[in-house]
């Protein structure tokens, strides 16, 4: 993998997806500053400058098609993780792709597909954001990184190679990708209020894990069984 480090851009995915035609697969853009980073649901994702990791990896001529785009959350989620616990710190995968540790965001990921005639998935632009070393949240309530749960200073271009070195060395069509997602899996097997976005309803459940086409699947206490697409329940937190 090549890594383009950019002073400043407004978002590493917006400048991977302009430049999409001339990056190669396998490039990286990363950012020491994002001015306007992009976050899911058109969020803003604020990440102080030249604390923290911000880039974005172009992947072209995926084996994959658009139903199997699932597989790169499982891919990417299960890649931070892992990163995060050579580190010595114990992630869990907040469905469909944020990372926490301690109850807390540390990193969120926006992946972006363009597709195919044929319904494949021609290019990937997979924008991940990990908080290294920034301490001070002021517009988040809920986030941390990994300075403040190991007490160390970490160099940027250092854990960057460290990250893509574990992303490298996964497949998207491993066997065992689905089941180190689940694994991971935050608030598993632990009753707690969910917020069904279809109905407009709270209700109380218990997440019993995700279907292999990504679905999450929550046991409502005395009701029925639900299984969500992105966007159609929110955690209450
Ligand atoms: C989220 O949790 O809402 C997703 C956040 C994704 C942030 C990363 S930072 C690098 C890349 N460039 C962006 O503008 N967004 C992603």
């Amino acid at each position: 993998m090549s890594v383009i480090w950019l002073d400043s851009i407004d978002s590493t995915n917006s400048e991977a997806l302009r430049r999409l035609p001339e990056l190669s697969g396998g490039t990286v853009l990363a950012a020491r500053e994002q001015t306007a980073g992009r976050g899911q649901r058109g969020n803003t994702w604020f990440s102080a400058p030249g604390e923290n990791l911000t880039f974005s990896i172009v992947l072209k001529d995926l084996p994959l098609k658009a139903p199997e785009a699932v597989r790169l959350n499982y891919m990417t989620s299960v890649a931070v993780a892992s990163f995060l616990e050579s580190h010595g710190v114990e992630p869990a995968i907040k469905w469909p792709n944020d990372i926490y540790v301690n109850g807390k965001k540390i990193c969120g990921m926006l992946i972006e597909n363009v597709l195919g005639a044929q319904g494949e998935v021609k290019a990937s632009v997979v924008g991940i954001g990990i908080n290294l070393n920034q301490k001070l949240f002021p517009q988040l309530a809920n986030a941390t990184s990994l300075s403040l749960c190991t007490g160390k200073a970490y160099e940027l271009e250092a854990e960057l190679g460290k990250f893509l070195s574990v992303f490298d060395g996964l497949q998207i069509h491993s066997p065992e990708l689905f089941a180190s997602y689940s694994a991971r899996l935050f608030r598993c097997g632990i009753p707690a209020t969910y917020h069904d976005l279809l109905t407009d309803r709270e209700y109380r459940g218990v997440i019993e894990g995700v279907e292999p086409d990504g679905r999450l699947h929550i046991k409502e206490e005395g009701g029925p069984d639900h299984y969500y697409r992105f966007k159609e329940v929110s955690y209450i937190l």
